[in-house]
């Protein structure tokens, strides 16, 4: 068993390496008690090509970049290996192939040095990426947890106690952005490009089609059908139809995705009777559903909670946090553990 007698320089303080690989971002972090002392994250620039990410070029890239992550991120908090209690990986969800690279790194870490594993829920980490910077949300909460696989309104008890209370039936939001913005031609991820492209665009010029879809569940394959249709129609009658209209027709995809995650998390407020809203993952990167946020907080007097954009996106600051809790309970992992694709809490 592990033997926590190593502390050294960092008396009584608690030093947790943590490691994400979820997808396509290699990242790793170091905390110190709460504090990040580092969060750095080694992007993959070859799937744009090729519309989404390659699962195989993904994992490929994860092995090349760990060392590199694992040993900026130390080196930038100061630290020798040695001084570690503990280091963390993302469990799961995500992409099989890149999650073991991640894994088998943080199991020969581990065992090398003789310090206890934590296998971390990624799904549970965007939403304690509201704990990354002040001011921190009181609980309860409901967390609106929008990325390129999930889109969840999650009821938050306590730091590791949450529970699913809503979640799409089909795509994420955030592959319904980057679907649309493929049948437009940009490239992968298209999220954020159709996001730059709306501040220039009329929102309200085109109009696609919002599912209805009971409780706080979500559905967005049939926007995304929809907006499919109307742009072949019209690219019948005028072949430089998306060219001569980009702007609005990105504003207006943008506008109608944000509206079903916004109709959704008034539901969930006034279903629960909770007003301390906080929303993470990278869509809440979005423009867009930020400012409407913002909107809503005046209206229905909400304490909003929204992570700086860097914590946003995948980052292993968010898993370090989450490692921070389940070490405090003692939630460890064996080193025979296997990373689990389909994690759902
Ligand atoms: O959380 P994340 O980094 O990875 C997953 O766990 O999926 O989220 C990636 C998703 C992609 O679909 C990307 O297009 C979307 O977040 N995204 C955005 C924006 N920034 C990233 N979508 C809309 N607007 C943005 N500004
Ligand atoms: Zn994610």
């Amino acid at each position: 068993m592990y033997i926590f007698a190593r502390k050294t320089f960092f008396k009584m303080k608690e030093v947790i390496l943590a490691i994400e690989s979820s997808c396509d971002d290699t990242s790793a972090a170091v905390i110190i008690d709460k504090t990040i002392k580092s969060n750095i994250i080694l992007s993959q620039k070859n799937h744009s090509n090729y519309g989404g990410v390659v699962p195989e070029i993904a994992s490929r890239e994860h092995q090349k970049k760990i060392i590199i992550a694992v040993k900026e991120a130390i080196k930038v908090s100061n630290i020798e290996k040695d001084n570690l209690d503990a280091v963390a990986f993302t469990l799961g969800p995500g992409l099989l192939g890149s999650l073991i690279v991640g894994c088998s790194f943080a199991k020969s870490m581990s065992y090398a040095l003789n310090i206890p594993l934590i296998g971390v829920d990624h799904m549970k980490a965007h939403v304690l990426s509201n704990f990354l910077d002040k001011p921190f949300p009181n609980f309860p909460f409901l967390c609106l947890t929008v990325s390129g696989g999930h889109t969840q309104i999650v009821l938050v008890r306590d730091y590791l106690d949450m529970e699913i209370v809503g979640q799409t039936l089909d795509d994420a939001v955030g592959e319904a952005f980057d679907k649309s913005a493929k049948i437009l031609g940009l490239e992968y991820p298209g999220g954020p490009i159709i996001d730059k492209l709306s501040k220039k665009g009329d929102p309200l010029r085109f109009k696609f089609s919002k599912s209805k879809v009971p409780n706080l569940d979500f559905s967005f394959s049939g926007t995304k059908t929809s907006i499919l249709y109307y742009i072949k129609s019209e690219i019948k009658k005028d072949p430089h139809f998306i060219k001569n209209n980009l702007n609005d027709i990105a504003a207006s995809i943008q506008f109608i995705l944000i509206e079903i995650l916004k109709d959704k998390l008034v539901k969930a407020s006034k279903k629960f009777k909770i007003s301390n809203i906080a929303i993470s993952g990278g869509v809440s990167s979005n423009s867009l559903l930020r400012s409407e946020i913002e909107k809503l907080k005046s209206i229905y007097s909400w304490d909003i909670f929204i992570p700086k954009t860097e914590y946003c996106t995948d980052n292993a600051a968010m898993i370090a946090m989450a490692a921070h809790y389940y070490f405090k309970k003692n939630k460890f992992v064996d080193l025979n553990i296997t990373p689990n694709p389909r994690l759902h809490f």
